[in-house]
């Protein structure tokens, strides 16, 4: 039986990313993300993709916009935003719209696909933040979106073991994409891509974790850049 796989933040540069690795691996991939002409563009770099409109800041439409899928072998949680201010400058609606797309709608995602993941006997994974983020000044509201998310992980992982879910949370440090590049922008940090993890390769991480012999998996995983000397 092909195996399914839904997505979010598939229009991204990790997403899109493992996307493609699971259309490689033979995945039926379905692709999430709130932009119609990015998400075609996006079917049309992964061959028999489904797109998913989808916009995670109003979690309320996302029961009807999912697929109505019997199964789902796994689900992988990307989207993300990742705003630099301090808590002084944070607006609440900035709050709003990170815990939003970072840990709510990730939660109501699962939530609605749980029934499909138990009958496949899926897989949930998380992707989460550099491993050890705590307390970055500038950085509150992901920091502590990326911590709840973790503890969402957590339970949603004690939970779903009766029900054999296996679930993932991965820990990537700085990955060449357009959010790192603009993060590190905004704390006047140097951005050199070909320094950082490709995307490519965090996907074949997500993939590795996935496609684990049924016996074992992993609970977490952190993923770091090479040191270059
Ligand atoms: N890059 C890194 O160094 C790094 C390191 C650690 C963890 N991460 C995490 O990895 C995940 C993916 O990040 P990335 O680097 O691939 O960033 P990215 O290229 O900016 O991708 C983020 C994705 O989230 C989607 N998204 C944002 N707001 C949304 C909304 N309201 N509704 C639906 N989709 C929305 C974006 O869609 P739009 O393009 O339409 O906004 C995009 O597809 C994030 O959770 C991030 O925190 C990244």
């Amino acid at each position: 039986m092909t195996r399914s796989v839904l997505i979010t933040g598939a229009t991204g540069g990790i997403g899109a990313a493992v996307a493609r690795a699971a259309a490689d691996r033979g995945y039926r991939v379905m692709v999430a993300g709130r932009d119609a002409g990015e998400l075609d563009r996006q079917c049309g770099q992964v061959p028999g993709s489904i797109p998913v409109l989808v916009d995670l800041r109003s979690p309320d439409g996302l029961a009807t916009s999912l697929p109505a899928v019997d199964r789902l072998d796994a689900l992988v949680h990307c989207a993300g935003v990742a705003e630099v201010a301090s808590v002084e400058q944070t607006a609440h609606s900035m709050w709003s719209e990170t815990l939003m797309v970072n840990v709510v709608s990730a939660a109501e995602i699962t939530r609605q696909l749980l029934p499909a993941l138990r009958r496949a006997v899926g897989h949930v994974v998380f992707i989460n933040a550099a491993p050890g983020l705590h307390a970055v000044p500038r950085w509150s509201a992901y920091v502590a979106s990326k911590t709840a998310l973790r503890e969402l992980a957590d339970c949603l992982r004690l939970e779903e073991a009766p029900h054999g879910l296996r679930v993932t949370t991965i820990y990537p440090g700085g990955t060449a994409t357009a959010l790192l590049a603009k993060v590190r922008a905004q704390f006047g940090r140097a951005y050199h891509p070909a320094d950082c993890i490709q995307p490519a390769t965090l996907a074949s991480v997500v993939l590795t974790v996935l496609d684990m012999r049924d016996d074992a998996y992993l609970p977490e995983v952190s993923v770091l850049s090479t040191p270059r000397r």
